[in-house]
């Protein structure tokens, strides 16, 4: 039995609506909807079987290594049989490279069918070249219908499928256009069951969209196991692969590379590589420690405070979140009695790194003071630890985990919130707690 009917959908969340609107109610995007036409299949289905919790196996060592350590530790610990993960991501920012490199460590396993919609085999190959990547498991097929990949994927029984990019795939079930929310679910889903069915791990790569969601994001986001974006200045080699949601391992767990003339490298020390260009004894520069999943990683913020030529002064913060850095720069006039708040604010995390973590927070205010005084950080200390709106300074979390790192990279000196100094037994370096930030800036400054 089918019902068919049309509706408009919003192209950025999947909301349906019978009549177009100007705004999506849901998402709030502007000019998002499209008709389309949905069809309603009620077929009649099996019941599942009921059963026990403790009657269910189920082991976690089915994971598969793809051969790059910080993809693995992204994913939780390497690729789960069956799992769908999705990698979004800026145009060229290189999630082909990332994919064909992990095929390359996959390709052990068997064969593996590499779904090109976007590029033709003579581009995957120019890339592979390049790559140095040589295998006859990696299986090529340029075919964006869903009804020929499923076809190709059933005879084949690959490892692994791969499809670069879901957006270019398009059902003749669904009478919609490619690219739509409602070929990307139906796509999206019909491959995981598949998957799921086979138990081979499915990798669907996804464009992202001006505003930088991946297209149909609530859609996708929810159908599959695992989300990594893939994110780094178009400027920088550095790119950072995040684990957004894992139904398999840690989210907010990330992988670090560097994009080189030879593919993505991986980076082992990624606290060492944010600081190696940091400048000695210039004011506005600090080193903090964000917790990245669960790895501590040592940042650099730099803070440049200047006076306003304008009426309203102006603030931007690149990596850190403006609104939390309005709040900082008003708790250090307020709190401190430093008047920064007529002043133009500048913070950016070094690196192309984003950073939206409160324990971040004393370093930033420590960057602006350091700019607004002129006197420089020493060069081994840093500081972490959540600001409250009356200038009190929080414990946070995993406080000794990150001041392991900042000692493991030679920092002498720690200033952090008293709760979490109080705790912290036989450090390799000098930690000092300070209860506000008044206090905490004391020590930094003398
Ligand atoms: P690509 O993987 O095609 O990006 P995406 O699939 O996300 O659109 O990567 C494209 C960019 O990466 C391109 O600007 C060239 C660069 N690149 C290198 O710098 N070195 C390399 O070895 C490769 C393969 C690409
Ligand atoms: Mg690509």
């Amino acid at each position: 039995m089918a019902r068919s009917k049309i509706l408009y959908q919003c192209q950025s969340c999947g909301y349906a609506s019978p009549k177009w609107l100007g705004k999506c109610p849901d998402c709030g995007s502007w000019n998002s909807f499209a008709e389309e036409e949905r069809v309603t299949k009620l077929a009649s289905r099996k019941t599942a079987e009921p059963l026990s919790l403790s009657g269910v196996t189920a082991s976690n060592d089915d994971r598969s290594s793809t051969g790059i350590g910080e993809l693995d530790r992204a994913l939780g610990g390497g690729v789960v049989a069956g799992s769908v993960i999705l990698i979004g991501g800026d145009p060229g920012i290189g999630k082909s490279t990332l994919i064909l490199q992990a095929l390359k460590g996959l390709a052990k396993l068997g064969s593996l069918l590499y779904v090109s919609g976007e590029e033709s085999p003579q581009q995957v190959k120019l890339r592979a070249d390049r790559l140095r990547i040589k295998s006859d498991n990696i299986i090529l097929l340029p075919e964006t219908s869903l009804e020929g990949i499923m076809d190709v994927a059933l005879k084949l029984g690959p490892k692994a499928i791969v499809v670069d990019s879901i957006q270019t795939v398009f059902s003749s079930d669904i009478p919609s256009a490619p690219g739509s929310v409602g070929q990307i679910r139906e796509c999206a889903t019909k491959l995981m069951f598949m998957a799921k069915k086979h138990g081979m791990p499915l990798f669907l790569i996804g464009h992202v969209t001006k505003e930088g969601a991946i297209a149909g994001p609530k859609v996708l986001e929810h159908i599959v196991d695992t989300v990594l974006y893939f994110e780094g200045d178009k400027g920088n080699p550095f790119r950072i692969l995040r684990a957004v949601k894992n139904r398999f391992g840690p989210a907010n767990e990330i992988g670090v590379f560097e994009m080189s003339e030879e593919g993505l490298k991986e980076v082992d020390n990624p606290s060492q590589l944010f600081l190696s260009e940091r400048p000695s004894d210039i004011s506005g520069s600090v080193v903090t420690v964000s917790m990245e999943g669960t790895r501590p990683l040592l940042v650099e913020i730099q803070a440049l405070v200047s006076s306003s030529k304008f009426g309203i002064p102006r603030r931007t913060g690149l990596g850190f979140d403006y609104n939390r850095l309005n709040l900082l720069i008003a708790v250090l006039d307020k709190r401190i009695g430093m008047q920064v708040a007529g002043m133009d604010v500048f913070v950016n995390v070094v690196g192309g790194l984003k950073i939206d973590e409160p324990a971040v927070d004393m370093g930033v205010i420590t960057a602006i003071a350091s700019s607004m005084k002129n006197k420089s950080v020493a060069s081994k200390t840093v500081t972490f630890g959540e600001v409250g709106l009356s200038g009190e300074l929080r414990a946070i979390s995993q406080a000794e985990i990150r001041i392991k790192e900042a000692a493991k990279l030679g920092f002498k000196k720690a200033v952090v919130p008293m709760n979490n100094a109080k705790k912290i037994k036989g450090p390799e370096i000098e930690v000092i707690g300070a209860s506000n930030v008044e206090e905490a800036l004391d020590i930094i400054f003398f």
